[in-house]
């Protein structure tokens, strides 16, 4: 089974994609809504709570670790790895390779949590695949609580987007990463405000198409992934919010369980 957390909702706009591109694989998802936002927290809590949803995930049965949160991708990735022998996959390196290839003048933005921008993983791996590019990042941190909130279309939520957008609209950018899995939420007011000219990456859409890739070249391996019961939603707390984001990203009824 594929497992799959996030400090919160945001995860699922992964585990949304992984269900669309990796149909028949079964997932475990782990939201840790009693902790969230992790954007504002030190690396060491990061990595703590990164560490104990893996643990949980692998109890109930997970063989492969999807970290759906680019602040703990960012921060936790290695420590995880070093920790914990099953495959552990990052959304970071997805999204940095579709942004290389979408920009056409290599002036690249990326938006993120606090954690995510300090982390400076973007920038490096984006010089990486792409040494003349430059990159112009934003950390936008009230994004989270309001997608927690559900304010997805508010007036307060537009204004917060605009002043977050408005030192990266000067700077021609026709590329942007969205560097945090909660920002798909806000994706059709982040396009209205940067401009349709802009390529939006979505670093949800991209892992989950990067997983197929790995799945279709290693298709011996991944059948072994198909076994185990059906999708399960857990939570670490349950407000009428998250379940209502939830049933919006999914368009179903939702069961989240509570750990
Ligand atoms: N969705 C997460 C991310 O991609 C988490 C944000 C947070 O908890 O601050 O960064």
């Amino acid at each position: 089974m594929i497992g799959i957390f996030d400090s919160g909702v945001g995860g699922m706009t992964v585990a949304r994609a992984v269900e669309q591109f990796l149909p028949g694989y079964p997932i475990l998802y782990l939201g840790d809504i009693a902790r969230t936002p992790y954007g504002t927290k030190s690396a060491a809590t990061i990595i703590e709570y990164s560490r104990n949803n893996v643990r949980f995930l692998l109890e109930q049965g997970a063989t492969l670790i999807v970290i759906a949160c680019n602040t703990a991708s960012s921060v936790a990735t290695q420590a995880l790895r070093q920790e914990f022998s099953v495959p552990i996959f990052e959304v970071i390196s997805p999204a940095v390779a579709e942004a290389a290839k979408a920009s056409k003048n290599g002036r690249i933005g990326v938006i993120g949590t606090s954690a995510t921008v300090r982390s400076a993983m973007y920038e490096k791996l984006l010089h990486e695949a792409r040494p003349d590019c430059q990159v112009f990042q934003k950390a936008c941190p009230l994004l989270v609580p309001l997608a927690e909130e559900g304010w997805l279309n508010r007036q307060e939520s537009k204004m917060i987007i605009r002043r977050y957008l408005h030192p990266l609209k000067n700077q021609q950018i026709d590329t942007l990463v969205l560097g945090c899995t909660h920002y798909p939420l806000f994706a059709p007011l982040i396009q209205a405000r940067i401009g349709k000219r802009v390529r939006l990456i979505d670093s949800s859409l991209a892992t989950a198409a990067f997983l197929q890739t790995i799945f279709n070249e290693r298709a011996d391996w991944a059948k072994g992934l198909k076994t185990g019961g059906k999708n399960r939603f857990f939570v670490t707390d349950r407000t009428e919010s998250v379940h209502k984001i939830a049933e919006m990203i999914f368009r179903r009824p939702m069961q989240l369980d509570l750990v």
